[in-house]
């Protein structure tokens, strides 16, 4: 995270890939990833399917048999940026007529056989819930047929399958706990791409989280939508509809971070993402109890005004999400809080954008990723209200939400000065190779020399400066 405050687009690129065995033969695959976390992770799922099946990977694109891009539908240059790589793709068949391209994740949910018209080179397409169909889409697509499979599911969680970690540091495993989102604010395309929430069986999240401490990693992320709303009770039914007894036995999310952290105290227990209406104290309480989960809270505010939260049907406050932060600060006072904010929603007026400048002035947030509104077809917010605030003035907003937060993450870096942390070294420094780079529990990162160290062990690092994003120090004993 170097470049902090910089507005980061979801639609980020990562290169997956690694193993190339000399399997003569074996098909090859190239998969690119865009979005979220919990995108990455799915990519990680579909090699995972493809490998059983002996496919290969390969890291360009040029070579290989079949092209996937993971897609990410979050706001307009998320999908102007996939359709910009298709582009790029089009040489390969020009070279290969037998290749093929698919489209998965959330733009291919969202705009289904559109996509097949649209883009003439794409074969495949196929939603998150659909990924165990893919051999046979492939099959189908190598017959001369266009394939597809955007079927959402109320069940799948892809329990059983064993990710191949792609693209790893072999330290930082991300392990997915919940699938989909009932939350429908009303500016997110996520429910209607990701389908209804289901949580996964806390048993299988255990297994992987001990497989992952086994092979060496040393700090697990749990991922979903909203970890908050995270309930087992034998069958991933929703809180509401269970019975007293079933309740009993239910695990709800605090109880399965309380379960990961105990698999090993050497190994690191993160989540993202916690919602504000949903984070119990319980969670909190748990945090603090366990050194091994990070003081680290990334808590998506959106806006600071209560009536544009409730127009996003965010089911809280202003004064509720201050509440929580109080609360975080009172039970861990060094935690570390990140959010997210959306500038020009619907109607936002002047006097309702600063007030999210001021709640972004009184919570000081170590990291924020802030977004202009961009609007999705077919949620709510399209249905219902108009997208009117122009675009130079939601530019405007969000480069005053972005100074706001510069000057609140440099103060925030600072009070690590003159400090110990104790970092979870995770491999070299971008700037040189003698120096190694980690991150404290807050999430921040820090710069030491190499010495004799070397990636997965922790180590106590004595903090002497700070630049506008980064602790740089000395180890100490
Ligand atoms: N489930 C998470 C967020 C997932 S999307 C949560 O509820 O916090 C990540 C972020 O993208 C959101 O927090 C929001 O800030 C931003 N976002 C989502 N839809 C958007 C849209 N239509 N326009 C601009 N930003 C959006
Ligand atoms: Fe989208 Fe809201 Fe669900 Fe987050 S909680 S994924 S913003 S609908
Ligand atoms: Fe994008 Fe889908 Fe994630 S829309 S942010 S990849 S859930």
């Amino acid at each position: 995270m170097s470049s902090e405050n910089k507005i980061i687009d979801e639609s980020k690129q990562g290169e997956a890939l690694m193993i190339e065995k000399n399997t003569s033969g074996a098909k090859k695959m190239f998969l690119e990833s865009y979005g979220c976390q919990m995108n990455f992770s799915d990519s990680e799922i579909v090699a995972s399917i493809l490998m059983d099946k002996g496919f290969i990977t390969t890291q360009n694109f040029e070579e290989a048999d079949i092209i996937f891009v993971n897609t990410c539908a979050i706001r307009e240059n998320a999908e102007s940026k996939v359709r910009n790589r298709l582009n790029d793709f089009k040489r390969v068949k020009q070279k290969n007529p037998k290749a093929l391209v698919g489209v998965l994740g959330c733009m291919a949910e969202r705009l289904k056989v559109q996509i097949l018209e649209e883009e003439k080179l794409v074969d495949i397409v196929v939603g998150p819930d659909s990924y165990r169909d893919l051999p046979n889409l492939i099959e189908e697509a190598e017959d001369g047929r266009k394939a597809i499979n955007v079927i959402l599911s109320k069940e799948e969680t892809y329990a059983d399958i064993n990710p191949v970690r792609l693209g790893s540091n072999g330290v930082n495993a991300f392990i997915s706990i919940t699938r989909g989102c009932d939350n429908m604010c009303s500016f997110c395309v996520v429910p209607f791409t990701r389908g209804r929430e289901r949580s996964r069986d806390p048993e299988s999240i255990l297994k992987e989280a001990r497989e992952a401490f086994a092979a060496g990693y040393r700090e697990v992320t749990l991922l979903g939508q909203n970890v908050d709303s995270y309930i087992w009770s034998g069958g991933g039914l929703k809180k509401e509809i269970l019975s007293d007894e079933q309740k009993q036995n239910s695990v709800n999310f605090a109880q399965l971070l309380e379960k990961v952290a105990l698999v090993h105290p050497d190994l690191r227990v993160r989540f993202s993402t916690s919602h504000p209406k949903d984070m119990t104290d319980e969670v909190i309480y748990v945090m603090a109890k366990h050194e091994n989960i990070c003081k680290y809270i990334h808590l998506p505010v959106q806006s600071g005004n209560s009536r544009i939260l409730e127009m996003m049907n965010r089911g809280y406050t202003r004064e509720w999400y201050l509440d929580r932060i109080a609360k975080i600060r009172s039970i861990i006072p060094d935690c570390g809080i990140s959010t997210d904010t959306i500038s020009g929603f619907c109607s936002e007026t002047e006097q309702e954008h600063q007030d999210t400048l001021s709640l972004m002035k009184e919570v000081e947030y170590d990291f924020a990723y802030m977004f202009m509104y961009s609007e999705r077809p077919k949620t709510l917010a399209e249905r219902k209200y108009k997208d009117d605030v122009e675009e130079e003035v939601k530019k405007r907003r969000l480069n005053e939400i972005v100074a706001i937060q510069r000057e609140s993450s440099t103060n925030r870096i600072k009070t690590g000065v003159g400090k110990v942390h104790k970092v979870l070294i995770e491999g070299f420094s971008k700037k040189s190779n003698d120096m190694l780079m980690g991150r404290n529990t807050q999430n921040n990162v820090v710069v030491f020399p190499k010495g004799n160290l070397q990636k997965g062990q922790y180590v106590n690092v004595l903090v002497t400066q700070s630049t506008s994003s980064t602790l740089i120090g000395e180890v100490v004993e």
